[in-house]
């Protein structure tokens, strides 16, 4: 058990931290969450080793142009104040991504499973998304999970490949203000014997 510890601690260290500053913490750069966040991706499980997960990092003035279209397309003062944030308080944005090629493949190969393939590259993305939000709150940032998917799509550079759908934004800044509090349901795991 004792090894496991500092795994469990990391989970349990991940949280949301809306209150960020465009900076990074004092000996970190983007390339160490960019190999972070390579090598979660590579590792990560996927229906029938499909590997379907994707992954880039918005930082600077492309970080602000995704951004800044984002709040533009948003109706009210009130749904751009967490764009805003992202665009103005955030250093950089983690987008993830689906390979679509790889779930049409699954869908072809085991034509049997067909429906439920869209679901596992889902799954497969949450995984990674999550691991990927521990560890680089584990490098000193604080991070938060948004989706404005569509909208992110519409405005990233043209070379993304169009088969790419994106699945999430994990914004990442150095913390500016602690998690919020969090009450916890009861859910406990059961053994049967
Ligand atoms: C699948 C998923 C979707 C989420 N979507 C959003 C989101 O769109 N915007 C947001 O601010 N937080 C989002 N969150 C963060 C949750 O609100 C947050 O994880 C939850 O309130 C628990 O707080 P914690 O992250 O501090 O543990 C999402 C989390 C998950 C797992």
């Amino acid at each position: 058990m004792a090894n496991v510890q500092e795994f469990l601690n990391t989970i349990e260290n991940r949280r949301t931290i809306y209150n960020l500053k465009p900076e990074l913490p004092e000996g970190i750069t983007v390339e160490d969450i960019k190999e972070t966040v390579q090598r979660i991706t590579k590792n990560g499980p996927s229906a029938f080793n499909s590997q379907p997960n994707r992954a880039l990092i918005l930082t600077g003035t492309t970080h602000k142009k995704v951004w800044d279209s984002v709040v533009n397309a948003m109706p009210t003062d009130n749904a751009k104040m967490r764009p805003k944030a992202c665009r103005d308080e955030a250093y950089g944005s983690v987008i993830f991504f689906v390979e679509e090629k790889a779930t049409q493949k699954l869908q072809s190969d085991f034509a049997a499973f067909a429906e439920v393939f869209p679901a596992c590259a889902q799954q497969s993305s949450g995984a990674v998304q999550i691991e990927s939000w521990a560890a680089v709150e584990a490098l000193g940032l604080g991070c938060n999970l948004q989706h404005y998917n569509p909208l992110v799509r519409a405005a990233l550079p043209q070379d993304v490949p169009t088969s790419w759908t994106v699945h999430s934004q994990l914004i990442f800044g150095v913390k500016n203000g602690e998690a919020g509090a969090k009450e916890f349901n009861e859910n406990p795991v059961k053994i049967y014997n």
